[in-house]
Order: structure tokens, then sequence, then C-alpha cells
């Protein structure tokens, strides 16, 4: 747990392991070097800053006036937007973390003047700044034991990493800084949350763990939960969710989250996430390189958990219901086979062609309850669908795929604005032919060409003509893989587009 707190004092006498302080390129001459002067710095550190943003020098203060060993200078660019704040943070978090700081005092001396810059308030601000280095300073490490390495764990006894984290600005500037951060701190445990799902690998994580992961969630925020288990999942008709869960040794479950906000609610939206702890890929088994990064395979349903754990806390005025059908996809003499055709929830027909197309037949069973018994007013699912999805757009961008462009829009604009960014695909009818059956109604794969296009054009089918529907590809956002050099694993993508998004709702 890290200490939030908002300081007015000054920043002469606030003690910390480290004391970031922002400056964009353009105060660089002047701030910068009045600071300098007043700290008692020596001003010639600032010839090797140019206040780019991002651009990070650390300086240490030996016989400064100032109750820190070191000063990082941080870099805001030109401080225009806030992708500027969220970078400039989040090599600030790395810094901490790297020197294995305790403490951390962020100067927003200046938030008032950034918020004139920006267009945004300074609680928004301050927000994606607390927000921002609570993400960055997150790692997974509780699966090390730390056995093998007696000085490595009494090191981390000793530094257990950052504790405290002060929030410096002037007095006028004390309330709304408190609200963003307490906000910024309720975004980033999510999107943690959410990182911690997706890490846990498919020995630890399995469908029954992702209901009570969902469980404690709601205790957290005072959510409505509802677990079916296999039994129920049966009686449904749930046969896409059954189906999937033929291999494994492990029951599925499927979960319901339901937030309801004070007030009437001025909109209901159901948050529908992809919960596959693992996917082998059933029969139609995947080949061995990287099969183990398919544990990020229930990344939809911790985007939907996280985002409805923080929209719920930050009290949004709408009724959000998150639905998590989760299983693994295993091999195995019970395993559902190639060529299989079986029943959905919607009692739409689905020819089985490769079981490895399983995410769509667990989604398909929880859109189509979603739309039956919450009838929302849109409706959206997040899954890690297709690899089509990342030779498509990559590691950094999600699909995005709808059957209202105004709808579209609006996640896009929450793209741009969380840093989640979401790029936009057909789903125009042509494509309906790629996924024709000639068993059964509809077959759950399309064939070469297009297969983020195809798998959402199968979703598609079992929205009961619903006019606000939007599914989003993560496959490649949700997780980085071992090659990326820093950070790799979950990223929690998709909690803060969903906040953005729900937060614009009008
Ligand atoms: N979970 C995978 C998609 C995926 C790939 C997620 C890479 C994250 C990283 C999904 O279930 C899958 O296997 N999709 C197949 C579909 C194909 C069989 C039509 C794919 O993308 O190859
Ligand atoms: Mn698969
Ligand atoms: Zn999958």
């Amino acid at each position: 747990m890290i200490k939030v707190t908002v300081s007015r004092g000054s920043l002469k006498n606030l003690k910390s392991g480290l004391l970031v302080m922002p400056f964009t390129a353009k105060e660089l001459k002047k701030e910068a070097v009045r600071s300098f002067e007043v700290f008692g710095l020596d001003k010639g550190s600032l010839k090797d800053f140019k206040g780019k943003t991002g651009d990070a020098l650390v300086v240490y203060s030996g016989g400064a006036k100032l109750k820190t060993p070191r000063v990082l200078l941080l870099g805001l660019g030109d401080a225009a937007e806030m992708e500027d704040f969220r970078k400039s943070a989040y090599t600030a978090a790395q810094q901490a973390k790297s020197l294995q700081v305790q403490s951390l005092v962020f100067d927003c001396s200046s938030i008032t003047a950034w918020a004139r810059n920006t267009g945004e308030s300074g609680e928004m601000i301050a927000e994606c700044i607390v927000d921002t280095i609570l993400y960055g300073l997150y790692s997974f490490d509780r699966l090390k034991s730390g056995k093998l390495n007696k000085t490595k764990r009494k090191e981390k006894e000793e530094k257990a990493g950052l504790r405290e984290l002060q929030i410096r600005v002037n007095a006028g500037g004390v309330k709304e800084v408190e609200d963003g951060a307490r906000r910024g701190v309720i975004i980033a445990d999510a999107r943690n949350l959410a990182r911690d799902l997706v890490n846990l690998p498919g020995n630890l994580l399995n469908a029954a763990d992702i209901a009570d992961a969902a469980r404690k969630s709601a205790e957290k925020s005072g959510c409505k939960v509802t677990v079916f288990h296999k039994k129920e999942i049966e009686k449904l008709g749930m046969g896409g969710l059954v189906a999937v869960n033929k291999g494994s040794h492990s029951p599925p479950t499927f979960t319901i989250l339901d937030y309801e906000p004070a007030g009437k609610p001025v909109a209901t939206v159901a948050l529908v996430g992809k919960g596959v702890t693992f996917d082998s890929g059933g029969i139609s088994l995947k080949p061995a390189n990287a099969m183990d990064e398919m544990k990020c395979d229930m990344a939809g349903a911790a985007a939907v958990i996280g985002g409805v754990e923080a929209a719920a806390l930050l009290g949004l005025p709408l009724r959000i219901v998150g639905l998590i059908p989760a299983t693994d996809n295993m091999p195995g003499g019970a395993a559902q086979k190639p060529g299989d055709v079986i029943t959905t929830y919607s009692g739409i027909t689905v020819e089985v062609g490769n079981t490895d197309a399983e995410g769509r037949l667990i989604l398909a069973d929880a859109l189509a309850y979603a739309i039956k018994h919450y009838k929302p007013d849109a409706i959206v699912d997040l899954a890690t669908l297709t690899g089509a999805c990342i030779v498509a757009l990559g590691y950094s961008v999600a699909g995005l795929f709808s059957n209202n462009d105004g709808f579209a829009r609006k996640i896009y604009e929450a793209g741009k604005r969380s840093g989640e960014k979401v790029w936009q695909m057909p789903v125009w009818e042509e494509y309906d032919e790629l996924i024709k059956s000639e068993v059964a109604d509809v077959h759950n794969t399309g064939g070469k060409g297009a297969g983020s296009i195809t798998a959402a054009k199968f979703l598609e089918k079992f929205i009961d003509g619903h006019k606000t529907w939007a599914h989003i590809d993560i496959a490649g956002p949700a997780f980085s893989a071992k090659s990326a050099k820093k950070n790799h694993g979950g990223t929690g993508f998709g909690v803060r587009l969903l906040i953005e998004l729900l937060r614009a709702w009008r």
C-alpha cells in the first residue's frame, strides 16, 4: 500500500527520497534556474536537460537547502496535452523504482498553469499523475520466494518499494488535487488489479478464481455479484461456454457484477469480458512456441472487473453490468472436436470448425444473456480475440468493431483521452459470406483473410439486433511479450479506456 498525500508545505521542508521537479521546455530558462538558485542546486546540471516530454535527469543535492538527497528534473515538453503528463509521470515512476526510494515528492506547484495550458482541470491532471505513478511502480513479484537469493531477500524486506507519494501544491489547489489524487488511486488500483489477474498463470488462476476475484472486487466497491457454476451454466443452456470447457478439469463460471448508482441511472451499460484462463487451442492445439503467453487470454475479463470496480468507486451515474464467462480451453478425451455443432444460449447453432476460435463461443452466450436479461442501452465486449488483430494493428492499439459509428466515435475519443488507443475496422455485410456454415446457422471461423473482422461478425450474430454494440479486440495491447524490454506481462489495457468512455456518457 502506497500512502498518497497532498501537501502545501514548502518544497524546502518536505522530506523524501526523491523530489520530482517537472518543467516545461519553455519554463526551463526562467523557472528552473530560479528554483535551482533558491534551493542552492548546481545550475550546471540544467545544461544537460532540455525538458522534452519524459526527459529525466537525476541531480544529487548534497549541500543544497533541501531535505531530500536527490532531485529528478522531469521534462513536460510543452505540457499541451494529457499525454505529456502521462509520459513524464511514467518516467518518474521508473526512476523511483530503479533508485528504490521509499518516498517521493512530486511538485505540482504549477498545476494551475498546466491546467490553463491544456484546457483540462487541475483535478484531471492530478488524477493522471497519481494514476500513472502508481501504475508505473507496479511489479509482479508475488510468486518470488527469494529463497535462492538471501541478500536479495533482505533487500526486499528493507526496501519494499515506494511507501509514500506526496503531491506538493499551492494552498489554493489543495482541494482539487486531493480529489484528483483520490480518483487516481482508484483507477490505478483497478488497473493494477487487472494486471495481477493477467499475470497469474493458468495453474494459479482458473474460472473459479476469476469468480472469486470478481467477488472480492465487488466487496470493495459495493457492487452486487452473482456467480453461476457448472450446473446452472448447463441448465441455462450456455452451450458455447459448456463446449469450450469440455476438455477441462476445472469447471466453468459465469460471473455478473452489477453496479447501480445512488440516483436514477442515466443509462445501463453492459460490459462483457472474455475469461479464458488458459488457451491451449483445444484439439486444434496451438504450436508450443510462446503458448505460455496464453495465460493472458482472460485480459478482457480482467479489464471488466477493473472497469466496474473503478466506475463504482468513482460513483459514476450509470448502471454498469459486467458479465464474465470463464473457463480454460484444453484438449482431452472429452474436449469438443473440430466439426462439432453446438447450440448456444441464444438458440443459434454453431459449427465449430476450429476449437482454437473459442473466445467467440463463450462471448456468444454472454452477449445474448446480457441483452436478454439487462436490456442495456449499450453493450461493449473486450476480448483477446484474434492474432489477426495483432497483425493488423500491432501491440499498442486495440481493434474496434461496432454496428454504430456514433458509438464507435465515442470509444475512439475515449481511447485518445485515456492513452489506450483503438482503431475502427469495418463490419460490412460482405464479410458475412465468410462465416456461413453448411450444417449450422454460423461457422466459428472465417478462413484466411480478415480474421479479426470475421470474429467480430460472428459476435454480431448474438446481439439480437441491438443498435449499440462494440467489440474491442485487445489481443495486442493486453499483454507485452517477454521480448518487450521493460514491463512485460499484463498491461491492464481497457480499464482506463472504459472509465473515460463511461465518464463521458451523455
Ligand atoms: N486467444 C487467441 C487470440 C490471441 C492470439 C490472443 C495472440 C492473444 C495473443 C484466440 O482464442 C485464438 O486462438 N484465435 C485464433 C482464431 C483462429 C483459430 C480463427 C487466432 O487468432 O489464430
Ligand atoms: Mn484460441
Ligand atoms: Zn483465446
